[in-house]
């Protein structure tokens, strides 16, 4: 496995990193054994990052990512967990909060949840319109040094929140969505990320499954059954986008989701891909792709199938899109 470093203060972690939402519900149901046997297969095949949020599932999710990580060495993972997010005990989402108390009754959480003495990335999932970032990010500047965090992140944030936190203390990477239908972040998120020596955690690099060439309709309590892009005519017209991915693919000994993880692979070795697999099968398919070297010419194909701006329908529903600070570009 590929490492990458993240950002100019974050650690080394293997290319791939597996993102362990979709084992906690937020693509409906999952299978508990087959989510802690997925955990297991990527770490033997040198996956080292794990990303996790303390909302996904109201904590199921760091339950069981501390149930895989059981009797392995603590240092050969990188944990990344996200928190912020308001959650009622039926899982309705009642808003954000990034306020410093609320931050480190999160981090107390979340330590216990996940069973360790420190987490190694930790990140508000959202910026808070309420809470300037300088008193979210001081405040967890204070828990690295009390040694409970050991690097900072952050998700869907625009520049100039970038500017602002990284004027207060480090910030080791940006968790952003990035795939061949999402390359928003191109045009100023990117290069300022770059700038500011942050990386980048591409998350949504199958865009939910749509890219994966498995697509099979959304159930109940699955993300997809809301999002715009995977409804009546938009779909159709991404399906288009994937059969055009598919014969490039496949002319070069690829599977759809392979070439899609690839092209955002290559971005840069900034990037580091998170990939949603929660069964060994999807697992397989995923870390095939990352022994996959595409050359120029295979990228030009790609995006001649997949033109920037090709999707249909934006990646969130519009009241989501309204929280996003990183669409300010
Ligand atoms: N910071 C943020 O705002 C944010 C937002 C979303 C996610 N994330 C993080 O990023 C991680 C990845 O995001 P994601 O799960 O949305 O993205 P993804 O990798 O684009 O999509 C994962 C989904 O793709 C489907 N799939 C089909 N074939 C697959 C294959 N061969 N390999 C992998 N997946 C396949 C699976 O769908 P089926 O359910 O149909 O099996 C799976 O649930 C998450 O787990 C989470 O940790 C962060």
């Amino acid at each position: 496995m590929q490492q990458r470093k993240l950002g100019r203060t974050g650690p080394q972690v293997s290319a791939l990193g597996l993102g362990c939402m979709g084992m906690s519900g937020m693509y409906g149901a999952a299978e508990r054994a087959e989510s802690i046997a997925t955990i297991h297969a990527a770490l033997e095949a040198g996956v080292t990052l794990l990303d996790t949020g303390d909302f996904y599932g109201m904590g199921h999710n760091e339950l069981l990512i501390a149930e895989a990580l059981k009797g392995r060495p603590r240092d050969r993972v990188v944990i990344s967990v996200k928190f912020g997010a308001q959650r009622d005990p039926a899982g309705g989402w009642i808003g954000f909060d990034a306020r410093p108390a609320a931050m480190k009754t999160a981090l107390a959480y979340s330590l216990v949840r996940l069973g360790v003495d420190h987490i190694d990335i930790y990140r508000p999932a959202r910026l808070d319109p309420a809470v300037p970032i300088e008193e979210t990010v001081g405040a967890m500047a204070e828990m690295v040094k009390a040694g409970m965090i050991r690097h900072i992140g952050l998700s869907e944030v625009g520049s100039e929140t970038l500017r602002r936190a990284a004027a207060v203390h480090p910030i080791t990477d940006l968790q952003i969505e990035y795939s061949l239908i999402s390359r928003g972040i191109e045009d100023a998120v990117l290069p300022t990320c770059r700038a500011l020596g942050i990386g980048i955690t591409a998350y949504g690099a199958l865009s939910r499954g749509l890219l994966s060439g498995h697509y099979r309709p959304a159930g109940a309590g699955d993300f997809r059954a809301h999002s715009p892009r995977f409804q009546g005519e938009n779909l159709a017209r991404n399906l288009a986008l994937v059969e055009a991915l598919a014969a490039v693919a496949k002319a070069r000994g690829l599977t759809v989701a392979q070439a899609a993880l690839a092209w955002v692979a290559a971005q840069g070795q900034d990037i580091v891909t998170l990939a949603g697999a929660r069964r060994r099968d999807q697992l397989a398919e995923t870390l095939g792709a990352f022994e996959a070297a595409l050359a120029p010419a295979d990228i030009a194909a790609i995006e001649a199938a997949v033109p920037k701006g090709s999707a249909a329908g934006e990646r969130y529903a519009a009241a989501q899109m309204a929280h996003l600070d990183s669409e300010k570009g």
